[in-house]
């Protein structure tokens, strides 16, 4: 009789190993990814960005980001996120050009990574 009860909780600790080993790692796995994810977090070399800025964006969203014929940008990272940024500037709309094609991928990756921290 001893033996089986020995039998089961030997079994018992098995199966809760089982479960730490297998199923908790799965969940973890499974846990939504980050939203902006699919846009790369990069290191932006901010000096790089503004001349970018300069030469693309100041015309309509100001000399300090205060905005002119577009919105100003210079809280625009706490309304939108990297993802948001990524695809205004690329897609474009409401009267702002898209800038797929006119800028590199990276470039547009850069700029939504360096938007992303006016706040
Ligand atoms: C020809 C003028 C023009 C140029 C050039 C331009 N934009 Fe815009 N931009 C706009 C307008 C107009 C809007 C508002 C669009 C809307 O309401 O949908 C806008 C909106 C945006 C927004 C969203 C702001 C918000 O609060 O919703 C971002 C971000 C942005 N522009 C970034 C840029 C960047 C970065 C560049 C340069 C690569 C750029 N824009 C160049 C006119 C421009």
């Amino acid at each position: 009789m001893k033996w089986i009860m020995a039998a089961g909780v030997g079994l018992a600790g098995l199966l809760a190993a089982w479960l730490l080993l297998f199923q908790l790692p799965e969940k973890e796995a499974a846990a939504p990814e980050q939203p902006s994810a699919s846009v790369p977090e990069v290191e932006v070399d901010a000096a790089s960005m503004e001349t970018i800025y300069k030469s693309n964006c100041m015309g309509c969203h100001g000399s300090d980001y205060q905005g002119a014929m577009g919105p100003a940008l210079s809280q625009v990272g706490s309304a939108l996120d990297r993802e948001r940024l990524y695809a205004k500037i690329a897609k474009g709309g409401g009267g702002m050009p898209a800038f797929e094609g006119r800028l590199s991928e990276d470039e547009i990756v850069g700029l939504a990574n360096w938007l992303e921290d006016f706040k």
